[in-house]
């Protein structure tokens, strides 16, 4: 008996495609929303402020995919020169429970979250939507940005970071990957007022610093609040026509943890809506947004994919049990 281990660099050489990881939440999705899929809310631990360690099972039986993922989220990582996520995911046999894959995280963790927003924006976004304002150029900033990019007609991208570097990094390499125009602006505002989509990447604080302002977001624009509601103002909340999530009870959940104090109640999650139980966008005007928390589901959509991948190519490192 024995399990096969995938180091960052052995997932990372997958390089699994985003348009197939985008399908394989589609899938898994469309399986939530007919109650098919097991996935208790994430327990947690808390070792630092706005820190977490998260417990994320999920069973999804249309993807014959049964796992955990087990995941850090360090805000104050970036100032250590470490990852801000990092963590490990381990994939089980749904006939008899053994182990058969563990895998470092940091890659699905980045790429699912990523097109959680692109798989939302398809229901929630205008088709036409060509410009796309980033707030916060990290990891999640660039994933986010690639499905977008493979859904929409993206030609211009407004960027913005609190660290200039990272700003310019930003600019440079994702201008050069995607081959559409980057503008790196000043001021947040800059990259909300004339966007189609606006993405939110930044640190996620239990006490938001709600910079989007009322009336900054068009008509017709979707958002997606990667870091919770970390950067909108009630206010602006407050206008939009449709906010979905990923999960009620999760949302819930963060709700009763004091996330969310000024959001208001979701009107769907996204199974209900990739099911057809609940409808997306309706009109040209509406003002969307989605705020997926991150599903263990969406990483059990993509690990057993990786996994068959790695195995066909000969990557990674058998261990025993
Ligand atoms: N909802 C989900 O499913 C999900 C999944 C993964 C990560 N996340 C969250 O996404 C966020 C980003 O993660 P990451 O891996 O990209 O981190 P990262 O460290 O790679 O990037 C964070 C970036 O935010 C910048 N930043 C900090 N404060 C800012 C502000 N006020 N405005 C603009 N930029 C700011 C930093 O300079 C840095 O460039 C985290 O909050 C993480 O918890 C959410």
């Amino acid at each position: 008996m024995d399990l096969l281990y995938l180091s960052r660099a052995d997932v990372d050489s997958v390089a699994l495609d985003m348009p197939t990881i985008i399908r394989l939440l589609e899938t898994a999705f469309g399986e939530k929303g007919e109650g098919r899929v097991e996935m208790p809310p994430k327990p947690g631990i808390h070792t630092q402020p706005d820190a977490f360690l998260h417990a994320m099972p999920a069973y999804i039986p249309a993807l014959r995919s049964a796992g955990i993922k087990w995941v850090g989220g360090y805000p104050g990582n970036q100032r250590l020169g470490l990852p801000y996520i990092s963590g490990l995911l381990v994939l089980n046999d749904a006939e008899t429970g053994l182990p058969y894959a563990v895998m470092d995280c940091t890659w699905i963790t980045a790429h699912r979250t990523g097109a959680a927003t692109a798989l939302s924006a398809r229901y929630l976004a205008r088709p036409d939507s060509q410009v796309v304002g980033i707030l916060a150029c990290g990891v999640q900033g660039r994933t986010n940005l690639q499905a977008l990019a493979t859904v929409f007609p993206v030609k211009r991208v407004y960027a913005y970071d609190v660290v200039a570097e990272a700003q310019q990094k930003y600019v440079a390499e994702m201008a050069l990957q995607l081959g559409i125009e980057i503008i790196g602006v000043d001021e947040p505002r800059q990259a909300v007022v004339e966007s189609d989509v606006v993405v939110t990447s930044g640190p996620i604080l239990q006490h938001p610093h709600a910079t989007i302002q009322k009336g900054w977001l068009p008509p017709g624009a979707f958002a997606s609040a990667v870091d919770f509601d970390s950067y909108w103002h009630p206010a602006a909340l407050a206008q939009f026509d449709k906010v979905a999530t990923d999960d009620h009870d999760q949302f819930s959940h963060y709700r009763r943890l004091g996330y969310f104090q000024g959001t208001p109640n979701p009107y769907a999650d996204l199974g209900e809506i990739v099911a057809g139980h609940k409808l997306g966008r309706e009109r040209a005007d509406e003002r969307t947004m989605a705020m997926n928390l991150g599903l263990a589901m969406d990483d059990m959509a993509v690990a057993p994919e990786i996994y068959r991948r790695a195995v066909e190519r000969g990557v990674g490192t058998r261990l025993p049990l």
